[in-house]
């Protein structure tokens, strides 16, 4: 591991000098003292997560063994024997000590609409709540479904579920009532937590009648339980849907925690593979609380007076990782974000920084993109001088995007983080630590504590030594905060992650190392296509789309694309008697949209008489998408293709004579 050598070909940016000359003083302030704290991590796991985890958390119980289990084996387990309660690490400890701080701000849909919520206040919510589910007989180690808007209850609802020992499973109020029934189906959740409607760009969200129409065929569910966040009228189910704010009203304003194992779930959260349905990746308590609270303290170097906005959903890891519990466990403010970054115009995002102060910023490089495209006008006037830290996430982030973000946003006086890491990893794990390592742009840089990254030949699984390699991305050892299990399944988690090469973890992603040592993420070398950071399975997309009538086949492929980074392609053929007319392609994409949700909506649907194939009948993706991207000069060999006629009709298709 090396940093110090730069390439003229990708210009290395060091830390930059206000950063260390600054306060507060950064918690890692050279590459010397990351690479040796890196290295300890390594080689002593239990010595150095033994420790950590006894300075971050508070246990109810202490734990005796650090790590059990191994890649080999699948079973994993961190901090063995000990007893904890996340919501009591993330609120009560802070509301004994810091009663007044500012735990939540809420910067609402509307301009200068917040509300801001300290942690004694925070403390009472989720007391209350946790108070309802209990009379709701929720108990600890069940699973329960939240779908709600971006309003401070919903982290309310997270925290009562761990409050009482239930494990959340939260659903992204953007997916459609098909897949919100099918992940309450998968984890039988007997209760709901909702709104009445979302806001979102000045308009209203039906959340309540998605949930209705979900909880048709979820015969498990047996109450909801619904915030009032715009009034107005909605469907009623007397006896299961209660009023948020009538329960409320009857609780008390605390509740004991309920202490749980360490390895007891803390939640489940369905996310995207290559095959089949999505799949409930599952959570424990202490690895991934202590994953969390020391990613925030050194990858977003965390200090106590700071402000951190993450601006990502609460249906994403993201959300669960950077705007709940990591900030709460240290105690810090926290921004709930529940608008667009063009709402009311693209100033959105500096007005909420400039307002609140914000120390750390945190978004997608889709969002960094669209907002350079609108123009530097609408940052102009703006003051940036609280940042210290911005930060990307969920997918490459260009060098043109990341340039922009250093000098418009972070003005070359803040680190900029790339952030590498899955809903699967719980945690970042790979990215720059603010003041210890100089950044390339593109580059996700070098491994968090812990984290044994290794680049493996795809062909052959073998580890690629050295530096200047490209492979597949894999980890060697565990580390606290990866995912244990998929709920129900452990086999598919097993065949997903550490099966497909033997005693490591597998992430799906290829990747270089580059001369310096530096990672470069390459993308999925699955079938997981990446749109503006929502991860979607090519094959359920596909599936989508054959429950239309006229479908006969389906071929789903990801397209590049300037300001999504990929997008979805979709080529059907049609059933014999099916009848194609002008608006069968644009209703395939409402199909999809219906079926899985609208940040799913593909941006081509091609009708097209035939699918290139091999002569056993497989579908040669690879041809359709050269096609998508224009590389049809590169389309490599053919000749295997049981009906090579197929391709010119495909890119007079797509492109035109
Ligand atoms: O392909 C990688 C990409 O996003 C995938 C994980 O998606 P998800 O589980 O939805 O989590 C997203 C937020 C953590 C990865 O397999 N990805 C994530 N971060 C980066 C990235 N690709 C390149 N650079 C990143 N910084």
């Amino acid at each position: 591991m090396t940093a110090d050598t730069a390439s003229p070909a990708d210009p290395t940016f060091p830390v930059p000098a206000r950063l260390l000359a600054g306060k507060p003083t950064p918690h890692v302030t050279s590459f010397d003292q990351y690479k040796a704290m890196w290295e300890q991590s390594v080689k002593d796991p239990q010595t150095f997560f033994g420790n950590l985890a006894r300075e971050t958390l508070t246990w109810a119980k202490p734990f005796e063994t650090v790590l059990n289990g191994s890649f080999t084996e699948g079973d994993i387990g961190w901090f063995l024997e000990g007893e904890l309660n996340a919501c009591y690490n993330c609120v009560d400890r802070h509301a004994f000590t810091q009663p007044d701080k500012v735990a939540i701000i809420h910067e609402g849909d509307e301009l200068n609409n917040v509300r801001k919520i300290t942690y004694r206040e925070l403390l009472q919510e989720v007391s209350r709540l946790a108070n309802v589910l209990t009379s709701l007989d929720v108990r600890k180690g069940d699973n329960i479904a939240i779908y709600m808007p971006m309003v401070p209850e919903a982290i309310f609802a997270m925290l009562a579920c761990a409050r009482v020992g239930a494990v959340h499973s939260v659903v992204f109020a953007g997916f459609s009532s098909d897949s919100l029934r099918d992940r309450i189906q998968d984890c039988g959740a007997r209760v709901v937590l909702t709104a009445d409607e979302g806001r979102r760009g000045g308009k209203n969200i039906a959340t309540k009648r998605i949930v209705d129409e979900a909880l048709k065929q979820a015969p498990s569910v047996e109450h909801v339980l619904v915030l009032r966040r715009t009034g107005s009228e909605i469907p009623w189910k007397a006896g299961r849907d209660l009023w948020w704010h009538e329960e409320i009203d009857k609780a008390r304003p605390y509740s004991p925690p309920t202490n749980v194992n360490a390895e007891d779930p803390l939640f489940l959260l369905y996310t995207s593979g290559s095959t089949g349905t999505p799949k409930g990746v599952m959570h424990t308590t202490g690895g991934y609380l202590l994953g969390a609270a020391a990613t925030l303290k050194y990858i977003f170097d965390y200090h106590p007076d700071d402000v951190h906005a993450c601006m990502a959903d609460i249906g994403w890891i993201t959300g669960h990782t950077y705007l709940l519990y990591g900030p709460l466990l240290n105690g810090a403010t926290t921004v709930v974000f529940e608008s667009t970054p063009t709402y009311p115009n693209p100033s959105r995002f500096w007005e909420l920084i400039q307002t609140h102060k914000v120390t750390q910023f945190y978004t997608a490089p889709t969002a960094i993109r669209a907002l350079r495209r609108l123009g530097d006008q609408w940052l102009d006037g703006y003051d940036f001088s609280s940042l210290r830290v911005i930060g990307s996430v969920g997918e490459p982030i260009n060098p043109e995007a990341w340039h922009w973000y250093n000098d418009k946003v972070g003005r070359n006086q803040c680190a900029v983080i790339d952030t590498y890491w899955q809903t699967e990893t719980g945690s970042i794990v790979v990215s720059p630590l603010p003041g210890a390592v100089a950044t390339k742009p593109g580059s996700a840089t070098f491994p968090f504590f812990g984290i044994k990254p290794e680049i493996l030949d795809p062909q052959t699984g073998q580890v690629l030594e050295g530096n200047d390699v490209t492979g597949v991305l894999a980890i060697s050892q565990p580390w606290p905060s990866m995912a244990r299990t998929v709920y129900n399944n452990h086999n598919r988690y097993l065949d997903t992650y550490l099966n497909p090469y033997k005693g490591f973890y597998f992430t799906g992603d290829g990747a270089t190392r580059d001369k310096d040592g530096y990672i470069w993420i390459r993308g999925r070398v699955d079938d997981v296509i990446n749109v503006s950071g929502h991860r979607l399975s090519t094959a359920e997309i596909e599936s989508a789309l054959i429950l239309h009538p006229a479908v006969a086949e389906a071929a789903v492929v990801g397209g590049q694309d300037d300001l999504t980074g990929q997008c979805i392609h979709a080529y059907c053929t049609l059933k014999p008697n099916a009848e194609e007319d002008a608006g069968l392609e644009k209703e395939l994409s409402l199909q999809v949209r219906k079926v899985i949700g609208p940040f799913a909506t593909p941006k081509r649907v091609y009708v097209v008489g035939d699918l290139p194939k091999t002569r056993s009948g497989k579908i040669m993706r690879r041809i359709l998408r050269k096609i998508v991207n224009n590389e049809q000069d590169q389309l490599g060999d053919t000749s295997t293709l049981a009906e090579p006629g197929v391709v010119p009709m495909l890119i007079e298709k797509v492109h035109g004579k």
